[in-house]
């Protein structure tokens, strides 16, 4: 047996077509999936953003899940720092689990700080258009190091944390996101009715566009090709 787990990268494997599709599940849910990236410094209110736009679609009886960037690094990245490239196995981790939630049919909100532009477009690359959208949480590192919730910013300037986001190490802003919010100023209402305006103005929400992708997805299976 080897010891490392790099020796043997996966060679062999065979892709296995499911007989429940994507759009077979979504057509239960009575909507698409889709991934909501929320991204922004730590403090900047990702968290709180996505698990209550979670209730409110949630209460309208569709299908959610929050992956949030604290909880996930307590089990499935919690093998990752926070380098460059602790950064970009963390992003590319989620953005895979992210696409299985989608695949399931299931609109998934992903809250990680997610620094770096080249890793949330590589997530962005990985899905339809549409499936990913982009929401800024474009507070000022000012009020975020106000805020302090965890006290981390204050560790941050004291040194007591080495490559802190926004301190120690760069965020870099989108250029194309969906949605900018300055969460700093306007109101946890007023940003949940923008995302879910968001996200029903794509068509997320929209049964009618189920029915279009199920026949397109029927028809590429009658010609043999991958959906
Ligand atoms: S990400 O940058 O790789 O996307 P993620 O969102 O998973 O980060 O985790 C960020 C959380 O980890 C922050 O909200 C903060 O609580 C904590 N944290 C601990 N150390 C750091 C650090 N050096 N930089 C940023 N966040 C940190």
């Amino acid at each position: 047996m080897s010891s490392n787990l790099n020796d043997q990268v996966s060679t062999n494997v065979v892709w296995h077509n499911a007989t429940v599709t994507r759009v077979r599940r979504e057509e239960q849910n009575g909507h698409r999936g889709a991934i909501i990236w929320f991204t922004g410094l730590s403090g900047s209110g990702k968290s709180t953003l996505a698990h209550a736009v979670e209730e409110s679609l949630h209460q309208q009886g569709r299908r959610t899940f929050v992956l949030d960037g604290d909880n996930v690094r307590h089990g499935l990245c919690g093998d990752l720092g926070f380098s460059d490239k602790g950064h970009q196995e963390n992003i590319r981790r989620i953005g895979e689990v992210a696409k299985l939630f989608m695949e399931a049919g299931v609109i998934v909100l992903t809250a990680f700080i997610s620094p770096y532009r080249a890793d949330r477009n590589r997530v962005r690359g990985m899905v339809y258009q549409n499936d990913f959208v982009e929401v800024c949480c474009d507070t000022p590192i000012e009020i975020c190091e106000t805020r302090d919730v965890k006290g981390l910013y204050k560790k941050a300037r004291a040194g007591e944390i080495a490559e802190f986001t926004g301190i120690s190490s760069p965020y870099e802003k989108p250029e194309n996101a969906e949605l900018v919010l300055n969460t700093g100023a306007v109101s946890l209402d007023v940003c949940v009715q923008e995302v879910v305006s968001k996200i029903i103005s794509i068509g997320i929400l929209d049964k009618t566009r189920l029915i279009q992708d199920f026949e397109v997805e029927m028809q590429l299976q009658d010609n043999g090709m991958q959906p």
